[in-house]
């Protein structure tokens, strides 16, 4: 199953792309965690993605777009994948519809995850994050086994720097500028598929599979 996730920052587009991935044996592709990564790193693309991440806004469609090809044809990706956060732009759905062209392929589905914007600030602001593995919790919503320890890694979870509420508040408005426009593009293709995104995680996750079990 080849899917791609859409939702506004903190939809839980992450939370269900975990599930998903484990309940159908396919990799999860974050660019938002592939992009911290790179900065974690220090290397050339991770300076050049900090300097927009920190500010709420967009990395260059160029950068994103290479890094997701250059993903996608990896073995691990010959069953499927579930694309998480991009594409985020019209630009980078229509340089993904030439790449998938291009290996033969079509996507199945693209879920939109809809949660309004007065609980996203809720959700960012207790999210916590492995600075290993990148997995997201919530201080109230997503707890781990152990208080601040992540339960895969053992580490001690994290902060993101781009969740304090100023630029949580720049993300929003950027994700209803740009990245929105994207819910008719794929509505147009008719693989479409929105889920409300309030409830308990494991509700939400039903929610998405009997979708897509629907529309197969
Ligand atoms: P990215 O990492 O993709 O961030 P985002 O889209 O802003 O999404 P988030 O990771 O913040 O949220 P999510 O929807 O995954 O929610 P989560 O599951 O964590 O991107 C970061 C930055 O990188 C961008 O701003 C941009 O600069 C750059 N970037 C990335 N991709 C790009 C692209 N394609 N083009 C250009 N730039 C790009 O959940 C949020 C919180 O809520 C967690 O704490 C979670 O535990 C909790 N939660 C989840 N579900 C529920 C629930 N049902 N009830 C209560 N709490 C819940
Ligand atoms: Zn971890």
């Amino acid at each position: 199953m080849r899917l791609i996730m859409l939702g506004a920052p903190g939809a839980g587009k992450g939370t269900q792309a975990q599930l998903l991935s484990k309940a159908y044996n396919i990799p999860q592709i974050s660019t938002g965690d592939i992009l911290r990564m790179n900065i974690k790193n220090e290397t050339d693309l991770g300076k050049k993605a900090k300097e927009y991440m920190d500010k709420g806004l967009l990395v260059p469609d160029e950068l994103v777009v290479e890094i997701v090809k250059d993903r996608l044809t990896q073995d691990d990706c010959k069953n499927g994948f579930i694309l998480d956060g991009f594409p985020r732009t019209i630009p980078q759905a229509k340089a993904l519809d030439e790449a998938l062209d291009h290996m033969g392929i079509k996507l199945d589905r693209a879920v939109n995850v809809h949660v309004p914007d007065e609980k996203i600030i809720i959700r960012m602001s207790g999210r916590r994050v492995c600075p290993q593995c990148g997995a997201s919790y919530h201080i109230e919503f997503k707890k781990p086994a152990k208080e601040n320890i992540c339960d895969e890694c053992s580490l001690d979870l994290i902060q993101r720097d781009d969740d304090k509420e100023e630029t949580v508040r720049k993300r929003l408005e950027i994700y209803h500028e740009q990245t929105q426009p994207l819910i008719e593009y794929y509505q147009n293709k008719g693989i479409l598929t929105t889920v409300d995104g309030v409830g308990e995680v494991e509700e939400i996750s039903n929610r998405i599979k009997e979708a897509l079990e629907v529309s197969k």
